[in-house]
């Protein structure tokens, strides 16, 4: 069984490693040389815990290389994977499909032999129909089926994730396509996942309403937060009464500065406007999509608040810059709202985070990057907490106090806790739960 994966991005990358340890040959493909010459040396593009490993591991072994030559890596394979990109396409929302179809021309010129072309990247309803016939369009001849197969995978998480899936979706026609990819996905029958068979329009459906009713889910904790904050209730209390109810279930339903991330922004927006094509209004998801926006333009008043009403002259902290820990994505990080407002409203803003700083130096201007967490203390009159990483949720309290030059912190993701950062003479501000003077 040999897989040509074609994008080796968070998805490409991930998805090639994890079949390569299924025991399948893998031979990943990019557009961008420099990336693919860097895998080869060793070197792993992006951060995402225990993935250096299963690479190194693998390449090793001889199932997992990286090429640029898209013709003799499909021209051998048994299913060749789209995992290209689908961003938002400026202007109107809609998935940017055009990485999808120039992949579905270079693939349809070196097909050969039975071959199942397969996309995991996230595209509208239709997309697969639409690549189907770019293919047939141009080589008549070509023995080969279409499959949908979505992937859900969390970045920070995403090789668990992969390896043990609450579920894998698959849409396919033919048996002979569903019988290839049942062979490609083995390892998960043997721990029992959860597989369901679809048609190719079903399925792409299915990641899109997946991912717009988590986007539901945390924006409707987060605007429980906002009224636990005006009655004094707790949200996290909130969270847990409501979530032990298994109709509702217990996760993604904690309180922060809004959704980021490379796929609940775009998502959201482009099942809006699937929708509308087809003469549906989700008015639910128009009404996420607008809450999140909001959301996240009014983040930065906390630490105005919280500093007295103004930032003039005043220095800010900002712990975490990716949209969640464990990556060093930063694709729509609340980090790249929060950070301009702060600087508009007169702060000078110092920042770190463990994995993010390099690309959030392409994208923030003016910021005084630091080296670490402590560091970035130093002199200011407030730290604001963005992102939940690990070593900033057991910070040494005394050692904040005595670098900063007033106790203020902000916790967009409620890592402390209100009593003890008022016992240790903090002035604290979380989410969704009553903000905290010194005792
Ligand atoms: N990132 C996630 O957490 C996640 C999770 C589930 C699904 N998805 C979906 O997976 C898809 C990929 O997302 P990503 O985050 O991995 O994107 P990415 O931007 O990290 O990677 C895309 C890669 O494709 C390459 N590429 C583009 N056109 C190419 C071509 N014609 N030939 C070869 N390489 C090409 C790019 O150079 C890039 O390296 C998207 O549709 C996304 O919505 C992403």
């Amino acid at each position: 069984m040999r897989i040509a994966m074609v994008g080796t991005g968070y998805v490409g990358l991930v998805s090639g490693a994890c079949f390569s340890e299924f025991g399948i040959e893998v031979v990943c493909i990019d557009k961008d040389e420099e990336k693919i010459a860097r895998l080869g040396r060793g070197e792993i593009p992006i951060y995402e815990p225990g993935l250096a490993a299963l690479i190194v591991n693998n390449a090793r072994d001889g199932r997992l290389s990286f090429t640029g030559d898209l013709r003799a890596a499909v021209g051998t394979a048994d299913a060749v994977f789209i995992a290209v990109g689908t961003p938002s396409r400026r202007g109107d929302g809609h998935a940017d499909l055009s990485y999808v179809y120039a992949a579905a021309r270079e693939i349809a010129s070196a097909l050969a032999g039975y071959t199942v072309v397969v996309t995991k990247s996230t595209v509208p309803v239709g997309t697969g129909r639409e690549v189907q016939r770019i293919i047939r369009g141009m080589r008549p001849d070509a023995d080969f089926d279409m499959v949908s197969n979505p992937e859900f995978l969390r970045e920070g998480s995403a090789i668990g994730d992969f390896m043990r899936p609450d579920r894998v979706v698959i849409g396919a026609e033919s048996e002979r396509a569903r019988e290839l990819m049942q062979r490609i996905y083995r390892p998960l029958y043997l721990i029992e996942t959860p597989i369901l068979f679809t048609g190719l329009e079903t399925a792409e459906l299915i990641k899109y309403a997946a991912n717009s009713f988590l986007a539901t889910k945390v924006s409707f904790i987060n605007e429980i937060a906002d009224l636990c904050e005006k009655l004094g209730t707790d949200v996290h209390d909130v969270s847990r009464g409501i979530g032990l109810d298994g109709r509702i279930g217990r996760k993604f339903l904690h309180p922060g500065p809004g959704y980021g991330g490379s796929c609940f922004p775009k998502d959201t927006v482009a099942l809006v406007r699937i929708a509308q094509e087809a003469g549906v209004r989700l008015s639910i998801v128009e009404t996420v999509v607008e809450a999140n926006a909001t959301r996240k333009a009014r983040m930065a008043e906390k630490v105005i608040e919280a500093c007295g009403g103004s930032l003039a002259g005043k220095t800010v902290a900002v712990l975490g810059l990716t949209f969640k820990p464990n990556t060093d994505d930063m694709r729509e990080s609340a980090s790249l709202e929060v950070i301009p407002a702060l600087k508009r409203a007169g702060a000078v803003v110092r920042a770190f985070d463990p994995e993010g700083v390099p690309e959030a130096k392409r994208l923030l201007e003016g910021v005084v990057w630091c080296e670490s967490a402590y560091g970035t203390l130093e002199g200011a009159d407030a730290l604001a907490i963005l992102t939940e990483w690990n070593e900033f949720r057991a910070l040494d309290l005394k050692r904040i106090k005595s670098l900063l030059k007033a106790p203020v912190v902000i916790d967009y993701r409620n890592i402390y806790r209100p009593e003890e950062m008022a016992a240790a003479g903090f002035r604290y501000t979380s989410l969704g739960r009553p903000s905290v003077e010194p005792e």
